[in-house]
């Protein structure tokens, strides 16, 4: 830490010497700095540009954080580059590739959302607790999806704790290309995470309108994929939880389906259950529920009878299983490095049923 930390003056001086190429006046002036955080050594910002001119801003948002690293004592940044939200009085491009068994029933979206383009299927993998294997399970379908001969991506919108990296052993911001972010490739997947995005993953930083533009961001500006090569499948790692922060990504997300994920406790259940009725609300189908840690600790069975209740289909138990935790933590998902071992046939069958309800 150095002497004096940097001034939020400081950043708002440098920031103003940075142009915005349309107007001429500095980015503070031009209205293009929001949600600006200066904490210690870090600062960070969203730097929200009409739709369709982020290719423009990209080389401003470059020379603002190179004016931010400047200040002396400045450790971290992170600016965010996200497009405005489409106006209400455009079309929205929903889910109109979805299929009827999933679609149905779905109200209108209350909110414009932004369909990736060249993407087929989006995913939620959701939890009303933190800690409940969400990722685990997000990572591991992705990869069990992938060796069903489909192309997968998996997006970690998990703004309290993005473990994509950590758990696929992939770093490094993601490459910035025609106005688009490359993901990640690994494992077979493609992958992004807001964890890549910044440094600073504080939840100080990403709270509320700010997190869901970084989500936005991530699903709209990254390069899933391509007319030639459109993307199956889109997994969602959500944050945990069914507060402001979810229900804002989940009505910006253009969602096909979700997975809750649960371990057999009452009390995530009845998170389990929150989130399921969440979904409801905004009329994203719950495709099932997951039971994981199922076995001697927590109990069993649980999720099973609460999808009975719920009205949903159970999608199978996942045992606690040592290897699954060391995988994760080693940077490679189980299923792929065990494709023919107990865990992954579990995972096998569960994206079976999922693959068959989405029509992919
Ligand atoms: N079935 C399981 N058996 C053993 N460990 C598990 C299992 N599922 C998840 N874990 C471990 O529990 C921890 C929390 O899982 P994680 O997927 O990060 O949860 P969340 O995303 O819901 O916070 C991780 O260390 C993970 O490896
Ligand atoms: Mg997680």
């Amino acid at each position: 830490m150095p002497d004096r930390a940097p001034t939020r003056e400081q950043v708002i001086a440098a920031l103003d010497a940075v142009r915005d190429p349309k107007t001429g006046q500095g980015l503070v002036a031009a209205g293009l700095v929001q949600g600006l955080t200066v904490a210690d050594d870090r600062a960070g910002f969203v730097m929200e540009v009409p739709a369709g001119e982020t290719a423009l801003y990209a080389p401003v948002r470059d020379a603002a954080e190179a004016a931010l690293k400047a200040i002396p004592g400045m450790a971290r940044v992170s600016v965010v580059l996200t497009a405005e939200t489409a106006p209400a009085s455009k079309p929205a491009r929903t889910a109109s590739l979805s299929p009827q068994a999933v679609n149905q029933n779905r109200p209108k979206a209350p909110v414009p959302t932004d369909r990736p383009a060249h993407v087929r299927r989006v995913l939620a993998i959701a939890s009303g607790k933190g800690g409940v294997g969400k990722s685990t399970v997000a990572v591991n379908l992705a990869a069990a999806l992938a060796a069903r001969g489909l192309s997968v991506g998996v997006l970690d919108a998990d703004v309290y704790g993005p473990s994509l990296p950590t758990m696929t052993g992939v770093s490094g911001k993601p490459e910035y290309r025609d106005g688009m972010m490359q993901p990640h490739l690994a494992h077979g997947l493609k992958l992004m995470s807001v964890g890549l995005l910044t440094a600073a993953t504080d939840a100080m930083i990403w709270r509320g309108p700010m997190a869901s533009q970084a989500v936005t961001q991530m699903l709209t500006q990254t390069r899933w994929g391509t007319e030639a090569e459109p993307l199956d499948v889109l997994v969602v790692d959500l944050p945990p939880g069914t507060g402001d922060v979810q229900l804002t990504l989940i009505q910006k997300t253009p969602l096909d389906g979700a997975v809750i994920v649960s371990t057999p406790q009452e009390v995530a259940l009845a998170d389990a259950r929150r989130a399921h009725v969440l979904f409801q609300k905004v009329g994203v189908p719950t495709l099932g529920l997951i039971e994981n840690m199922s076995g001697d600790v927590f109990g069993q069975g649980g999720a099973e009878a609460e999808a009975g209740r719920l009205g949903v289909p159970f999608l199978g138990d996942l045992p606690l299983d040592a290897a699954l935790r060391e995988a994760g933590d080693a940077g490679r998902p189980l299923v792929s490095a065990d494709p023919d071992g107990a865990m992954a046939r579990r995972f096998a069958v569960v994206a079976a049923r999922v693959a068959d309800v989405l029509g992919v």
